[in-house]
């Protein structure tokens, strides 16, 4: 199943009102090139349905709950550019953000991540830039995913050029951790999230032993 949501990730508010006017003005230009990451976007979605369609035949499963996709919007460039204290501009931008386009893909269970990031990434015109798991090495606080970031060809009307789009690989289960984690984190005090913190750790393990078990069941459903 595939269920393709585009759009921001998660809309947020807060920046609405911390990015100044004039920093805006000084991503005009991205709105010219930003079909060009959205090709890439989608190219890369495609190889991922693809693969999905593949697998309902060698492994009798989809193993993709569902794909969500953004290209990043002027104004949360602005932000993560001026949190990395860089200049804002579009051509700092390009050269330096790799999550310009992304793609969050939402799987059933934890081995099909890494089959299918294995065979994304093993594509002749597929360009492994980063790779960071974080399912085997969780974040601090709990995060857990795995993060690709591939550059892909996208041919336009007189030259190609090779785009990088972030890919984040998870179960159910840590993408609704890292929802509701978002929501704490983003929204609320920093206070309030050191309150939490203790508790969402917690959640964090609950939910990998939930994917766990469910792997292990699906992997015994397997051998029946
Ligand atoms: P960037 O410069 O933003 O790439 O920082 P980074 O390289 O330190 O971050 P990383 O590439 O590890 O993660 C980038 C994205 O992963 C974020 O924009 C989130 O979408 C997601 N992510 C990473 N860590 C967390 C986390 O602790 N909680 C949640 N909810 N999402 C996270
Ligand atoms: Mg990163």
């Amino acid at each position: 199943m595939i269920l393709e949501k585009s759009g921001s990730f998660v809309q947020d508010a807060r920046l609405y009102s911390s990015i100044a006017a004039e920093d805006m003005k000084k991503l005009e230009g991205f709105h010219r090139i930003r079909h060009v990451f959205n090709s890439a976007m989608r190219e890369v979605s495609a190889k991922l349905e693809t693969l999905d369609d593949e697998f309902e035949i060698i492994y009798d499963h989809n193993p993709i709950h569902h794909i969500e996709s953004r290209v990043k919007s002027p104004m949360s460039i602005a932000d993560k550019l001026r949190r990395k204290g860089l200049n804002i501009d579009t051509q700092t931008a390009v050269e330096n953000l790799t999550d310009i386009a992304g793609i969050r893909v939402i799987c059933f269970y934890q081995d099909d991540i890494y089959r299918i990031a294995d065979m994304l990434t093993g594509q002749d015109d597929v360009e492994l830039v980063e790779k960071l798991d974080y399912i085997a090495n969780p974040k601090e606080n709990g995060y857990r995913s795995l993060h690709l970031v591939v550059k892909v060809p996208v041919f336009l009307s007189q030259a190609s050029q090779r785009v990088p789009v972030e890919v984040q690989m998870r179960t159910v289960s840590m993408d609704l951790w890292a929802s509701v984690e978002h929501q704490i984190s983003y929204k609320r005090s920093a206070a309030v999230k050191a309150k939490y913190a203790q508790e969402m750790m917690e959640f964090a393990d609950d939910a990998h032993r939930l994917d766990l078990k469910i792997q292990d069941i699906w992997r015994r459903v397997n051998q029946e």
